[in-house]
């Protein structure tokens, strides 16, 4: 799509452009573009085609995407993983409005073309102006403008779109999208859409902790929007602080790139081995012996490594969760079957040991159903050690060049996480606490859907801070990117 260039006009011209725009309550961009359309339209006068076109060749120029665009800096900014993409952003009223002007401009630097809506809140704290001065096109605001000759209908808005972008996403925003609601343009084009939505929210903390909001919350995940942020910190109000601010403009553009699968891929050609979720050890055929691990923080980092591009081997214990997109999968029962995967997949360039595995075993599992005799008491267990999976591939002959342990731990968090680098041949341990002041259950690490954790290796020790587990994945699969950037494929 082609854009208009206004600074290639001379400056006589651009200040009879700026007052039309301001009269009109368009960008400069668009004013321009209407007039040249009424001039294409023969609306002011006829005859005039080939100064019309040479007027409209100085004018047009090719997509911001085609010109490298550098920072204040002078540093060239990363171009082009979004060129061809399209993507409709939703402005929502709320103070992080100004931050969707960054984004933007973030957006339009990697080369995607960006078409606003944005609802009647948001433009109390932005004005229709600015924003489409950066997108470089009409803004839309109005569900019904039948005067306007933009007016191009939300489903075609909704549909000419590779991707939908809520930033800020409000609290108004998320429940009328959770409950199906459109009454205004935001709405209805949320509503028809058949693209994938990303939400952005951005509101006070006590209003993103109600209940309401942790209902639309869920709701909007199990209905396949992606989210990202909010983030903790100080509010804009003051004396506010905690859960609700927006994510950065470049950590929603990290986003938009993740699930457009249009990121840079350093992973390209690595073979990386992963395992996920408990083990089940048989007690009979009806009972096991299990552990709380829900496989959330391994079947993102499965997912984290293949979106930059690795051949990614899952191997998981029983799961409540799906399968991540673009990861082959193995399912395994028991430790051993797991080892048994796990070695098969050698060699590799890595191997990221998440499963919380059983330590021990049955020594002999029942053939059939342990029945109550009575009399006889309860039956004893005799228990045998099952294999150390990550200590196995650690010693290996075809040890992979980077092998990653976690240690979850409820007391001594830092010396344990040592000891288990050295004794388990590991380059990097990723420490979590699982102490009950940390949280096991919905709310807490195991089971939860946030961590904390520190990176131990033979260099020291890096403190992450708590972050989503999808973010702790994102940013493991980027070290794991750098450290192997050294080694030979
Ligand atoms: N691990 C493994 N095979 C096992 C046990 C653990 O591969 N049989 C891996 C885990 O996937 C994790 C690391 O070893 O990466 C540490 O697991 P953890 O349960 O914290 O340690 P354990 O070795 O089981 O030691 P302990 O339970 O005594 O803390």
């Amino acid at each position: 799509m082609a854009s208009i260039t206004i600074r290639n006009l001379d400056d006589e011209v651009k200040e009879l452009l700026r007052r039309l725009a301001a009269e009109n309550n368009r960008s400069m961009e668009e004013q321009a573009r209407v007039m040249i359309r009424a001039a294409v339209d023969g609306r002011i006068g006829s005859g005039r085609i080939d100064q019309i076109e040479k007027t409209l060749r100085d004018l047009t120029s090719m997509h911001v995407a085609a010109t490298p665009v550098a920072s204040p800096a002078g540093k060239t900014l990363p171009q082009g993983t979004l060129s061809g993409r399209r993507i409709l952003l939703i402005i929502g009223g709320g103070i992080a409005a100004y931050k969707a002007l960054d984004l933007i401009r973030r957006l339009r630097e990697r080369g995607a073309a960006i078409r606003v809506v944005m609802t009647a809140a948001a433009q109390e704290f932005v004005t229709t102006l600015s924003v489409g001065a950066l997108s470089a096109d009409h803004v839309f605001t109005e569900l019904f403008d039948r005067n306007d000759e933009h007016d191009v209908g939300h489903i075609r808005l909704s549909r000419e779109a590779d991707l939908l972008v809520v930033a800020p996403a409000t609290a108004d925003l998320m429940a009328k999208l959770a409950n199906g609601h459109a009454n205004d343009l935001a709405s209805t084009v949320l509503l028809a859409t058949d693209k994938p939505v990303l939400m952005a929210p951005a509101m006070n903390p006590r209003m993103w902790a109600h209940p309401a909001t942790r209902r639309n919350r869920a709701t909007l995940g199990k209905d396949g929007v992606t989210f990202v942020g909010p983030a903790r910190g100080e509010m804009a109000e003051s004396n506010e602080a905690g859960e609700g601010r927006m994510a950065e403009p470049l950590e929603i553009a990290a986003a938009v790139e993740a699930l457009l699968d249009a990121g840079p891929k350093p992973l390209a050609g690595r073979k990386i081995i992963v395992t996920s979720g408990p083990t089940h050890e048989p007690i009979d055929p009806v009972r096991y012996i299990a552990n709380r691990s829900s496989g959330k923080q391994g079947h993102a980092i499965a997912a984290a490594l293949a979106r930059l591009g690795a051949d990614v081997r899952l191997v998981s214990g029983p799961v409540n969760i799906a399968d991540p997109a673009g990861v082959k999968t193995i399912h395994v029962e028991r430790a051993q079957e797991m080892r048994d995967a796990v070695e098969q997949l050698l060699p590799a360039d890595a191997a990221v040991f998440v499963a919380a595995v059983a330590d021990w075993r049955t020594e002999n599992s029942a053939g059939e159903k342990i029945k109550k005799v009575a009399g006889e008491g309860p039956p004893v267990l005799r228990m045998v050690e099952n294999p150390d999976i990550l200590a196995g591939v650690g010693h290996h002959s075809q040890r992979p060049g980077l092998v990653v342990g976690f240690a979850a731990e409820t007391q001594d968090l830092l010396r344990n996480a040592e000891a288990k680098l050295a004794k388990k041949g590991a380059d990097l341990i990723v420490a979590n606490d699982v102490s009950h002041e940390s949280g096991i259950g919905p709310s807490g690490v195991m089971g939860g859907d946030r961590n904390k954790v520190r990176i131990v290796s033979k260099a020291g020790v890096e403190e992450w801070p708590e972050m989503t587990k999808d973010e702790v994945a994102a940013r493991l699969a980027t070290l794991i990117a750098e450290r192997l950037k050294t080694t030979v494929v």
